[in-house]
């Protein structure tokens, strides 16, 4: 179909194309961010106040002449301010809050690696779409597994014990008495060591079926020193050992499985019998309708190239997507024999959903 019909409305035109070049720059910068993030610039950068690039060159063992360019992006996004009289560059303290700490509630900087990930599958995953296979979650290139710990990881140490366990029925106190745990699909095992931090008496099981995730979790918890109090095993969420827990995890991960009906079940097994299931997913409506802004178009971004690639690679292959929604992911409970579920909070980028049996 030709396009240069006289027909078409050429404001409308020309209105698209600005927001496509706007969206390409974006794109394009997400790289130049991913080098800020990597080469420690923003890091730099970050509570500095104003530097030349020869001083920021001098502070970072880069070379300058790149800086100069890459400055000169960061300021033309909005991201560093230029002060032309004395040609220094500055991170605003809110801006470093965003992309250099990694303590900030605020922090995001954990997309770049996710974003550099995404495109390295990018032709995977243009020969998935033709076949219809999956892109098992270990088939990723491993910079999508540090930037998922560490783009998740500012929400639980800032929420998860503050908001989202004191909104479950009863589980705050079982937890503070010592419970038994069982976080699954833990991934590089954030979610667990936030809790072993806060309920000292609580004994946590992370599992995940990713081997190398897995053991970055144990190095990780031998850190934090909660060693002692958590382990961490590789097992596939509809088999993991244990029963009798008092609290059954999965944050942002049901929607990965690919059968996430058989897992949750397994869960439901897995339980006392007035254990709770605590599940954390993406923040979505339940019609595309409802999911026409920023968060959701990344997660549905990721849901592409990550998610449900990681499902359909599954047994189940039942390809749920980061979007699910309210309704299907608790009929996905209901289905693994649930009988009580509700949503207990909601986040700009969670759900937060409890279940018993
Ligand atoms: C998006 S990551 C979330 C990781 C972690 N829960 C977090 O919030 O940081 C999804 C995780 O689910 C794991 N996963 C996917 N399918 C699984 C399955 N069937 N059994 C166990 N783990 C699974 C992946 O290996 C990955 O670590």
């Amino acid at each position: 179909m030709s396009t240069a019909h006289t027909t078409l409305d050429q404001e409308r035109i020309e209105e698209f194309q600005g927001l496509a070049v706007t969206e390409a720059a974006a794109a394009e910068s997400a790289a130049c961010c991913y080098l800020g993030d990597v080469l420690g610039l923003y890091e730099a950068m970050a509570g500095a106040g104003r530097l030349t690039s020869g001083e920021l060159a001098a502070r970072t063992g880069t070379h300058e002449r790149y800086l100069r360019e890459w400055l000169a992006n960061q300021v033309s996004g909005g991201y560093l301010i230029y002060d032309a009289d004395d040609g220094t560059f500055e991170l605003p303290d809110e801006h470093a809050a965003v992309l250099a700490d990694p303590d900030s509630p605020a922090y995001v900087a954990g997309i770049f690696p996710i974003i550099a990930a995404a495109w390295a599958s990018a032709d995977r995953a243009a020969e998935a779409f033709r076949t219809g296979d999956g892109v098992g979650w270990h088939e990723h290139d491993p910079r999508l597994f540090e930037g998922v710990e560490r783009i998740f990881a500012p929400l639980y140490r800032h929420q998860l014990v503050q908001d989202w366990i004191p909104a479950l029925d009863g589980v705050h106190e079982r937890l503070t008495a010592g419970a038994r745990v069982a976080d699954l699909g833990c991934g590089h095992g954030a979610s667990t060591i936030v809790l072993a931090q806060a309920y000292p008496a609580s004994r946590l099981t992370g599992f995940d079926f990713h081997a190398e995730s897995i053991a970055a979790a144990s190095k990780a918890a031998a850190e934090a020193g909660v060693g002692d109090r958590v382990g961490f095993e590789v097992a596939a969420a509809d088999s993991f050992p244990g029963e009798d827990y008092d609290l059954v995890c999965l944050f942002d991960c049901l929607h990965d499985m690919g059968a996430p009906v058989a897992a949750a079940a397994r869960a439901r097994r897995a339980l006392a019998d007035d254990g709770t299931l605590l599940v954390v997913e993406p923040q979505a409506g339940d019609d595309l309708t409802d999911n026409i802004n920023p968060i959701s178009r990344l997660f549905y971004a990721g849901s592409v190239f990550l998610c449900t690639p990681s499902s359909l690679a599954q047994d189940g292959a039942t390809g749920l997507g980061a979007q699910a929604g309210p309704s299907r992911l608790l009929e996905v409970l209901s289905d693994a024999g649930f009988t009580h579920r509700r949503i207990a909070a909601e986040t700009p980028f969670n759900l937060v959903i409890e279940a018993r049996p």
